[in-house]
């Protein structure tokens, strides 16, 4: 048998990875690296547990169209898994979270070999844990999103996690603000850069694309901006 897993590593912090996470990398002959513009911050995360390993980097530059190269790293990955092996592709967060291995996953399938996924800790639920605050209480209707946030959805949430706010800072605030939503940003959460932001000017200014921010109608401690 071939065996493939897409593993979750986590947020950030190399002790945020499951046991069966570290267990599959540890039995992996491969180890299969995404990276953007020769950077991976998966790959730093992970360095002290896949050390001997056979490495195999493969570029996904943030930002741009990768939608070929899923398909190339899935031909890439097929050919280098021989009978008896097994290879694993690290992800941040949680590989099924909005995340380039979902596309590289199902460019997998088209092949004869094992795939599996291994679960991670995701940004959004490290950084409710870094705050102290509730993703969801009873009764509650959570909202995750990308890049964008819908009026409408809002209005039926009780807490929302946008991920990928960099770009769209500014709108994301209003539109909460005139919710009536208390939001608070965290930035790199877990990693050694973590920051958490609750000043509209302050988060506005602050500019990194490992970022979200996290909101709720009501908060159980009273850190939150209103
Ligand atoms: C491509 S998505 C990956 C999501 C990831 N799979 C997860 O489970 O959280 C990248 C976005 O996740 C968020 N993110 C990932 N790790 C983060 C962290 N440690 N702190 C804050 N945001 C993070 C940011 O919003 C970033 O723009």
């Amino acid at each position: 048998m071939r065996e493939f897993y897409g593993v979750g590593i986590g947020p950030g912090d190399k002790e945020l990875i499951t046991l069966k996470g570290y267990n599959t990398l540890r039995n992996s002959d491969y180890i299969f690296i995404p990276k953007s513009k020769g950077e991976s911050l998966a790959g730093s995360i992970v360095s002290d547990y896949i050390e001997g390993k056979n490495i195999i980097e493969i570029e996904f530059p943030m930002g741009e169209s990768n939608s070929d190269r899923y398909a190339e790293a899935a031909v890439l990955i097929n050919e280098t898994i021989k009978e008896g092996q097994i290879g694993a592709f690290i992800t941040l967060g949680d590989p099924m979270t909005y995340s380039t291995y979902i596309y590289l996953m199902i460019e997998l399938f088209k092949f004869d070999i094992k795939v599996e996924t291994i679960p991670g800790i995701t940004s959004f639920n490290a950084a409710a844990a870094c705050l102290n605050e509730p993703i969801t209480l009873k009764g509650d209707n959570f909202y995750l999103c990308d890049g964008q946030i819908d009026d409408d959805i809002l209005k039926k949430a009780s807490s929302v996690c946008i991920l990928k706010v960099n770009k769209n800072k500014e709108n994301i605030i209003n539109i909460l603000e005139e919710n009536g939503f208390k939001y608070v940003y965290v930035r790199r959460c877990t990693q050694k850069d973590e920051k958490v932001l609750y000043d509209k000017d302050e988060i506005l200014n602050d500019n990194d694309y490992m970022s979200l921010i996290f909101a709720r109608k009501e908060t159980v401690n009273n850190l939150f901006s209103t």
